[in-house]
């Protein structure tokens, strides 16, 4: 069932400067599961490897024994992930504000090609220090959050280096409400062309889209379509490199398209919808409220009165929250022996069949390779 094409059939994506061979990103996936083996491998295969801030101290603390801060954690990774060459960068998320800026620095002290950042909007993401050869790139939903960063970005005397724009179908948090994330109007392909109109007022830049992009023909659509590139998560989380524990990946192969669903109450602290598998311990224990309130970690925080950010709704009450933190680390093998895991995905979780190598399934996506396994 292989049919084989050397090179393959996509074109390479310049950001900033810089060549990918592929226009193929591997989307960050926090918690722990997109760590320096998965970005390392996907920067070698020459697409761009993706290493998540996600509660990195504790993963790297776990890994080493060494006692590290956020700074220290995003450097680390950051450089690990660029040791074998090719190009790699991390994503930091806004609703990580303890950490934000200090994972910010060790990154661009650390020489990541990009830092890619969302659940949010990195309004201030330019003025943390100067980005020399660092990409910085802005995750959004729709063209008029594109136009309000690039508005924000310009007063600060910066640009987008790329965009990437985040569908429906995506895995993780997603930005749009509940009553939005079916609508027609809101499908990653419907989104493109106020995305590309946003973009060109400001000077044109690559357009990165993700979410439910599955197959070399998929991607070969959306490059058809005029996007510049792809950001993938749930492939690569189906990967021997990702950091997701063995159960994690079982759930995976399992999974049913009956069995991903929306979550959103009880759901994440951060407000957003967020994707599970829906026989997640973690999420089964929240559906029958039997979890008692608990938040130790304290990364997710919210705004209180005083405008400081000290608030983290999973430690406040398990009525309409589960603790992400403690769910996901687990699921990254992060003391799994006492917190329930919890599994994000994308839709397309339900179309894996196998796990594979990133160099496996880059050959698949880069269409030199035919896989048979993939098409449930
Ligand atoms: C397991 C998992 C964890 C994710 N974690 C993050 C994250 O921490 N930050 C983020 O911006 N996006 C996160 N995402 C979204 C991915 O980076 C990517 O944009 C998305 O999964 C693309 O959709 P796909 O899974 O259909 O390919 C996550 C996705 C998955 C599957």
């Amino acid at each position: 069932m292989l049919k084989t094409n050397q090179e393959g059939t996509l074109p390479p994506l310049t950001i900033k400067g810089k060549k990918l061979r592929y226009p193929i990103i591997q989307g960050g996936m926090g918690v722990g599961v997109s760590l320096y083996p998965l970005a390392q491998a996907v920067a070698r295969e020459g697409g761009m490897g993706i290493v998540s801030s996600a509660c990195l101290d504790r993963l790297v603390i776990k890994r080493t024994g060494k006692k590290v801060n956020a700074y220290e954690a995003a450097y680390t990774e950051v450089a690990q992930a660029k040791a074998s060459g090719g190009y790699a960068g991390i994503n930091i998320m806004c609703a990580l504000a303890r950490d934000y800026e200090d994972s910010v620095r060790g990154a661009l002290d650390a020489g990541a090609d990009a830092i890619i950042s969302g659940a949010g909007l990195p309004l201030g993401l330019p003025a943390i220090q100067p980005a020399k050869d660092t990409a910085l790139i802005p995750i959004v939903s729709s063209g008029r959050a594109l136009e309000l960063i690039c508005k924000k970005w310009e007063r600060l005397g910066a640009r987008p280096d790329a965009v990437v724009l985040e569908g429906p179908l995506a895995g993780g948090h997603l930005g749009f409400r509940m009553d939005q994330a079916d609508l027609a109007e809101n499908r990653l392909e419907n989104l493109l062309p106020e995305v590309k109109d946003a973009a060109k007022k400001f000077g044109d830049f690559p357009i990165i889209v993700a979410g439910g992009i599955y197959t070399h023909e998929d991607i070969l659509r959306f490059l058809a379509m005029g996007a510049d590139g792809v950001q993938m998560g749930t492939r690569f989380l189906a990967t021997e490199e990702s950091s997701a524990t063995e159960a994690y990946k079982d759930a995976v192969v399992r999974a049913t398209s009956e069995d991903i669903v929306l979550a959103h109450d009880p759901g994440s602290p951060c407000g957003l919808p967020f994707r599970v598998i829906r026989q997640s311990p973690m999420y089964v224990s929240a559906m029958q409220h039997k979890r008692k309130p608990k938040c130790d970690k304290g990364y997710v925080l919210l705004k209180d009165a005083e405008g400081k950010f000290t608030r983290c709704p999973a430690k406040e009450s398990n009525e309409h929250h589960f603790c992400i933190c403690n769910g996901l680390l687990s699921s990254a093998g992060y003391n799994s022996d006492v917190e329930e895991p919890l599994y994000t995905v994308g839709t397309n979780a339900s179309r894996i069949q196998e796990i594979v190598t990133v160099k496996t399934l880059m050959q698949e996506l880069t269409g030199a390779k035919t896989l048979s396994s993939t098409a449930k």
